[in-house]
């Protein structure tokens, strides 16, 4: 117990903790971060120098580009251009130290792309949301949100002074007897989804969530993080995939790391509400503005995307390949609809690890995704389709999986069985009170 007092101790102590999860039955003095690194971190460049020099580059399935931008030449001139004419940071926060035209650009260009009245755009999709979930609603009122939302929505849930309760992924059926029970005791009420959810690759259905929502009276946010640029017919998201209209929804909130190839977060929605949001959202005020050279690279990013919708075309043909190629091999893809990301679950993690080792020796980056971020018994391997990736690549890395997922026991079922067990979650934040 005392070793746990040092700082050195404690975290060693849950750092094994963390490691011990994903490494049963390994040797019992294993070093967890040798092990961790086995599996994480893992040298991309080298990699990529190594199967370069094998004479077949390696095929990340590992990064997210959906639409293929990262690595556009008119997205690095864009930054570069940038660079020269204005420089790499934005100098302090906008709030005070002053906005770049840039900046105003870009939110304009979202807003636009998005069908929304007006946008802000923040340093970071994680923080984006940590601080606007954390930031929008106080005490008596209530979030409900999917018990499968993402970490940055589930911290910025508890350092909202709101109640908070998890409805089961996806079952609207449970968010409506929440709100049957629990409306009346609440001011207000924020629904959280995801457009895409970036685990299983699946959906919510958001025509029956905005009538249920309109029906309590409550407000709606869509994490878009995964959805922009890979759901509807031009990439503008879940709303256009349902031909919703995208302003009937309170709050859209998305990242500029995937589809758009940089990093940044953002919140779209009402102007008036935006306009409340640059005087007064803490990760605004308190944090410095996106950079401009990032600005630009991402203004560009949205540019190509408009003006080239075959990249959004290419990915769901790519997509629909891809889950068509993995079902056809007996690969257990879960819930995916096929659209962006696609898992392909295994019965154990140990089967997932030999199986993202298997793939990788064939040239395929797709790592493990064990107990850091999804239940135990649900681990799986994510793969980020690309307009980019070829016929040849997708089928090369279905036929590679089907045949080392032969030698494996069947993957867990099908059912979307929700998360029901506490101990079940990532360990790596495990709560200290455990220890
Ligand atoms: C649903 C969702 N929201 C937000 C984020 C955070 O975005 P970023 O990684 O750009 O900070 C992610 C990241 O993967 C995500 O999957």
């Amino acid at each position: 117990m005392d070793s746990l007092r040092s700082l050195d101790g404690y975290v060693h102590k849950r750092l094994h903790l963390a490691g011990g999860s994903l490494f049963e039955n390994e040797r019992p003095d294993f070093d967890p971060v040798d092990m961790l690194k086995t599996v994480y971190l893992r040298p991309l460049d080298a990699l990529c120098a190594e199967h370069e020099d094998g004479g077949k580059p390696l095929v990340s399935f590992a990064n997210y580009d959906y639409a293929g931008l990262a690595n556009d030449v008119r997205v690095k001139r864009a930054a570069c251009d940038a660079i020269m004419a204005i420089g790499i940071g934005s100098g302090a926060s906008r709030l005070v130290g002053g906005q770049r035209e840039i900046h105003g650009a870009l939110e304009r260009d979202l807003a636009a792309f998005l069908g929304t009245q007006d946008a802000i755009a923040l340093v970071s999709g994680y923080m984006t949301n940590v601080s606007l979930v954390g930031h929008l609603l106080t005490k008596n009122d209530l979030i409900v949100v999917d018990e499968l939302a993402h970490s940055s929505l589930i911290i910025g849930t508890t350092a909202s002074r709101a109640r908070v309760i998890r409805f089961g992924h996806n079952d609207l059926g449970h968010l409506e007897s929440i709100l049957a029970k629990h409306r009346s005791e609440a001011s207000r009420v924020l629904i959280i989804v995801e457009g895409l959810y970036s685990m299983d690759g699946d959906i919510v259905n958001l025509p029956r969530l905005l009538e249920i929502k309109n029906r309590h009276g409550a407000w709606l946010m869509v994490d878009e993080a995964h959805s922009l640029g890979v759901l509807g017919a031009s990439g503008r998201g879940v709303a256009q995939h349902f031909g919703v209209d995208p302003m009937e929804i309170e709050l859209i909130v998305g990242t500029m790391s995937k589809t758009l190839g940089a990093s940044g977060g953002y919140i779209a929605g009402r102007k008036s509400v935006i306009n409340w949001l640059r005087f007064t959202l803490p990760a605004f005020v308190f944090s410095v503005g996106l950079s401009p050279v990032l600005a630009a690279a991402i203004r560009e990013a949205l540019t190509i995307l408009r003006a080239e919708p075959w990249r959004v075309t290419r990915l769901r043909e790519n997509s629909s390949l891809f889950i068509s190629q993995a079902k056809e091999r007996r690969l257990n893809t879960g819930r995916a609809i096929g659209a962006g990301v696609v898992s392909v679950l295994f019965s154990t993690a140990r089967d997932c690890m030999r199986a993202s080792h298997g793939l990788l020796e064939a040239g395929y980056y797709a790592p493990p995704i064990l107990q850091l971020a999804v239940p135990k018994d649900k681990p799986r391997i994510r793969f980020f389709i690309s307009a980019l990736h070829t016929d040849s690549q997708i089928v090369g890395a279905c036929e590679t999986l089907g045949s080392l997922a032969e030698t494996m026991r069947p993957a867990v079922s099908r059912s979307s069985r929700p998360w029901t067990s506490r101990r079940s979650r990532n360990l790596l934040s495990s709560d200290p009170l455990q220890l």
